[in-house]
Formats: structure tokens, C-alpha cells, sequence
């Protein structure tokens, strides 16, 4: 499905098996998208190194057996964001593609134009896109959509988004709070009920304009914050969007359903697992760069 043929690959040198047992069993390096499954772990030995999304928030009982066998596991998604590590950061690779992917998919069930159009027939208005949590998935998405030529605003919970938001000709919207939410490694945290509450309060009213929500929350190791509830869906217009990014933990929006696009009076909720696949030969090129330049030195 992504288009590289079995000839490419024996073209440059590779071995082809179609056993996995045979391949984890042989290599001493092995990359993977995530884990081997609970089955083929028994096939990896000690000291072989494996390289993935590993995500052991989710599978904590995998990787504590494969601590246990003394496997040397590298989760690349826990790699620290410096800007040293940004070569092998497969969150931002694949987050920034997601993004893209995010706005052209709601801009194909959209049924209106994105860009404003003067004719002599008339003027057709730009759609308004409104995108929530501005990491590196939600800075894609303003990009895309302004690049198609919506109105595009942002709401984040860390300052420091404000000024990439602007950079990028959006509109930002936050809570004036006093703290910062963003921590020590650039990331946000839990709000508190009260933020969550002025929050929900400032942007009720510019929910209700919207014509596209890019919902892309997150909170490392958490559920997604809940960002839309039914009221705010119920206030859109029929024909509006909204492409919750955030599903697979849980989702930004409560009426949002993973794999399914759900209909609230003509407003489509979009809860797309998979928006990658919709652009994997780009998606798999820069994961296989993010792989390729992990430099592991022998112990000492
Ligand atoms: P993420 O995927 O963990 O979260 C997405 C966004 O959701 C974040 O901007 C976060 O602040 C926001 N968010 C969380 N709770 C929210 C709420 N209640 N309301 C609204 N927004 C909310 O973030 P991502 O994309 O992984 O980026 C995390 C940080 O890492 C960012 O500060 C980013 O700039 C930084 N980064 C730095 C890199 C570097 O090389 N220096 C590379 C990539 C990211």
C-alpha cells in the first residue's frame, strides 16, 4: 500500500523473509512502528536492541517483559525535544504530516469553498477553521489552512504558542491566567477546573462561528483534555467539521467515536485513527529517516 515493491527493496541489498520469527530472531537490531506482538516476544534475546513508538504508558506489561530479558529498548517518542534530537523525532515527522492531512481531509467533506472568492456573480466568504492545541500537529494544520486560504484561529493553553500562531497569520485566543501551563520539557499540563471552566467560557462564543475545529490536545501520559463538549457541538452550524486528532486517547470532543464520522444535526464529528495512512509514503520516508540517523554506540 505505500507503493515500494518488493524489487526496491532486494535492489539495495536487503534480505526479504516473511517470517517475523526469523527476523527477530536473527537481527540484532530491530525497528519497528510499535511493539512485536505479545506472541513473537518470546522470539527476541538478550542484548538485541529494538527501536519503535513502543509506547509504554500503554503497554507496560510488554516492556517490563522485555526489561526483564534484557532487551535494549529505545521508545523514540520519549526522546527528549531538543533541538539536538530533532532528526530522530518521529512525534514531530509524523504529528507534522497528520496536521497537513487533518485540514485536507475536512476541507473534502467540507461542501463549501475554503478560500474567499470575489466574482461578479458574488463573493463567496472563506470558511473559518479554529484549531485546538497548537503543538506540532495543530501548527501544521494553521499552516495548511491558511495555505488554502481560510481564517484561521488558535486557542492553546502555553504562551509560548501565541507567537507561533501569529507567525503563521492566526488569530490566537487563551485564557489570561497567571501561571504558565507549560512545564519544564515544553509540554503541557493538566489544567486545573477552574482554567478548564474559563476555558470552556471563553471560546463558547467562537465555537458557535466556526466552519472546520482541528482538535489536536494532548497531554503526555494523559487522557486528551476534553475541549468541546455536547453544548459547544450543538451550538455549530449544520455543514461544520470538526476532526478530532486527539481520538486514540480518548478524544478532545465528547461526542467524538474512534474509526467513525458521527452526525450531530449536519455537524460531522470526524474520529479518524488512521489519518496517517492517508499520507504514508511521506510518513514512512521520514520515519525511516528518523531511524536511520539514531547513532547507538557500543557500551563501554
Ligand atoms: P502535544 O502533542 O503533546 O500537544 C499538542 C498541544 O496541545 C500542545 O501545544 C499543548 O500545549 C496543547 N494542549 C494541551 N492541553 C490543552 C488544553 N487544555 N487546551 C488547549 N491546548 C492544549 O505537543 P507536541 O506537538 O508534541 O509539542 C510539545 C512541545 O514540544 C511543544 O512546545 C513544541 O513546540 C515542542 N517541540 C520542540 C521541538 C524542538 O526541537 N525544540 C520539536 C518538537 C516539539
Amino acid at each position: 500500500h505505500l507503493g515500494f515493491s518488493d524489487k526496491e527493496y532486494s535492489n539495495l541489498g536487503v534480505n526479504i523473509s516473511s517470517s517475523e520469527e526469523e527476523i527477530l530472531k536473527k537481527g540484532d537490531i530491530i525497528t519497528q512502528v510499535g511493539l512485536p506482538s505479545e506472541e513473537n516476544l518470546k522470539y527476541l534475546r538478550e542484548n538485541q536492541i529494538l527501536i519503535g513508538v513502543l509506547n509504554p504508558y500503554l503497554n507496560k506489561e510488554k516492556i517490563m517483559k522485555l526489561i526483564n530479558k534484557k532487551i535494549n529498548n529505545f521508545s523514540l517518542e520519549m526522546l527528549p525535544r531538543i533541538t539536538r534530537a530533532q532528526s530522530m523525532d518521529v512525534l514531530s515527522s509524523q504529528a507534522n504530516l497528520s496536521g497537513y492531512r487533518a485540514v485536507i481531509n475536512a476541507t473534502s467533506l467540507y461542501s463549501k469553498a475554503m478560500a474567499m472568492m470575489m466574482t461578479a456573480a458574488g463573493t463567496v466568504a472563506p470558511a473559518k477553521v479554529f484549531v485546538m492545541g497548537v503543538g506540532v500537529a495543530g501548527l501544521q494544520a494553521i499552516a495548511t489552512a491558511k495555505r488554502l486560504g481560510a481564517v484561521v484561529s488558535a486557542t492553546d493553553v502555553r504562551r509560548a504558542a501565541a507567537e507561533q500562531c501569529e507567525s503563521l497569520g492566526a488569530s490566537f485566543i487563551m485564557v489570561d491566567d497567571e501561571d504558565d501551563a507549560e512545564d519544564d520539557s515544553g509540554y503541557a499540563k493538566e489544567m486545573s477546573e477552574e482554567y478548564k471552566e474559563k476555558q470552556r467560557q471563553l471560546i463558547s462564543d467562537h465555537v458557535k462561528q466556526q466552519d472546520i475545529i482541528i482538535c489536536s490536545a494532548l497531554i503526555p501520559g494523559k487522557q486528551a483534555p476534553t475541549l468541546l463538549d455536547d453544548d459547544a457541538v450543538k451550538s455549530m452550524k449544520a455543514g461544520s467539521i470538526i476532526i478530532d486528532m486527539a481520538i486514540e486517547r480518548g478524544g478532545n470532543c465528547t461526542l467524538s467515536k474512534s474509526g467513525e464520522i458521527v452526525d450531530i444535526d449536519g455537524v460531522s464529528i470526524v474520529g479518524d485513527i488512521s489519518l496517517i495512512n492517508g499520507i504514508s509514503p511521506d510518513a514512512s520516508n521520514l520515519f525511516s529517516k528518523n531511524l536511520s540517523l539514531i547513532h547507538i554506540s557500543e557500551p563501554t
